[in-house]
């Protein structure tokens, strides 16, 4: 087991730690576990030992009837401001959980069982919980990190293989933005890696929460450094948002569109552009979408991460190393409609 704690967050990640071992990280507090239908199906003997909620699966339950619902149960069941939640799922539960734990009475204290490879190395760390507004993603939310977080790889054995792929979409995006050694280590042992090599797994856990943890200790409240991590993501949620594609697979469409941007406009070179989609492809990821250039750009305008009439988008200058650029919106819109008429 390889331990990371957050100085700034005091949270910890506990990566190829079992989640069987959780009594040792719960504090001495009445603990009300939060799952989806899917984690109850598969872990249900473990489950039962707590007093749980099991919430609905997928983006259309991050919502505010789920909070609702939650509260109340909770209301029912005697919690209050001593309690502990202990949210098992992927970041839709973190999220959630998270969430509900930072409102309910002013705050509960609260940790997470990390499901799925996707939440293991990004939703874990950062302390970001919230969710939707209708079709708006992450629209309401708060910055309050867990106390604990445990990454065990074994769980990752029963996750369907195409959210193990859009896990690694996630991972590959800290290999691009900032770890070279990282993306040789993806690209040399990407069969063992889609075959969750445990061993495998634990390393490439610890390398991509590492990663996200150094970039968010310098900028827990994303003004700088941190919205790197945003690369693919900008045009990325737009795509996710208007077509069947997962988080991680529309993430893989918006690297291979920022990819092209960098290569106009921060002199990525043809040979780095290729490494990144020849790496996605390896990974079975997608690199083409069918979202028209409106419906993208409609998204844009409504990003949170915009400013008046600016965005901060996220570029490639090498493998390893990405760039902030600000730019104007309807000069995105504009590379945007370019973007697609190519593809
Ligand atoms: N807070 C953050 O920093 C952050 C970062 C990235 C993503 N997110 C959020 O996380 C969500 C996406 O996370 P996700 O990809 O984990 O989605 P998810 O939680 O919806 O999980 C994907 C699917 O896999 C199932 N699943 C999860 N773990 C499983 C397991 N071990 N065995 C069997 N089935 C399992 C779930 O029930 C679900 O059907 C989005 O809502 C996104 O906005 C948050
Ligand atoms: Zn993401």
């Amino acid at each position: 087991m390889k331990t990371i704690h957050i100085e700034k967050q005091n949270s910890s990640i506990f990566v190829g730690e079992s989640y069987l071992n959780i009594k040792n990280y719960l504090p001495e507090k009445k603990c009300f576990l939060i799952c989806d239908e899917n984690i109850y199906r598969h872990y249900s003997e473990f489950i039962n030992q707590f007093d749980y909620i099991v919430m609905g699966c997928g983006e259309g339950n991050k919502n505010w009837q789920t909070i609702e619902k939650i509260i109340g149960q909770l209301l029912e069941r005697g919690a209050d401001r001593n309690s502990f939640l202990l949210g098992m799922g992927g970041g839709l539960v973190s999220d959630v959980t998270g969430f509900v734990a930072s409102i309910f009475m002013r705050g509960l204290e609260f940790g997470f069982i990390s499901t799925s490879l996707l939440s293991q190395v990004d939703a874990s760390v950062g302390g970001k919980n919230g969710i939707n507004f209708g079709k708006l993603k992450n629209m309401i939310g708060i910055f309050n990190p867990p106390k604990f977080v445990i990454c065990d790889p074994v769980l990752l054995q029963t996750l369907p293989k195409r959210e193990v792929r859009s896990g690694f979409g996630e991972v590959i995006k800290h290999a691009f933005i900032k770890d070279e050694d990282l993306y040789n280590f993806l690209n040399d042992n990407c069969e063992a890696l889609l075959n969750l090599d445990p061993n495998l797994m634990e390393d490439l856990v610890y390398r991509a929460v590492s990663i996200k943890t150094e970039v968010v200790e310098g900028d827990p409240f994303e003004k700088g450094e941190r919205k790197k991590l945003n690369f693919g993501h900008t045009i990325g949620h737009a795509i996710e948002n208007n077509s069947d594609l997962t988080h991680g697979e529309a993430v893989s469409v918006g690297m291979n569109l920022a990819c092209q941007l960098s290569q106009e406009l921060c002199e990525l070179s043809n040979s780095d552009a290729k490494k990144v989609d020849d790496l996605l492809q390896k990974f079975e990821l997608p690199l083409e979408h069918d979202v028209s250039a409106d419906t993208i750009n409609q998204y844009l305008i409504k990003d949170k991460k915009k400013n008046r009439s600016t965005i901060d988008f996220i570029l490639l200058k090498k493998i390893g190393e990405a760039t902030i650029v600000t730019l104007p919106i309807e000069e995105l819109k504009t590379k945007v409609i370019a973007l697609c008429a190519k593809s």
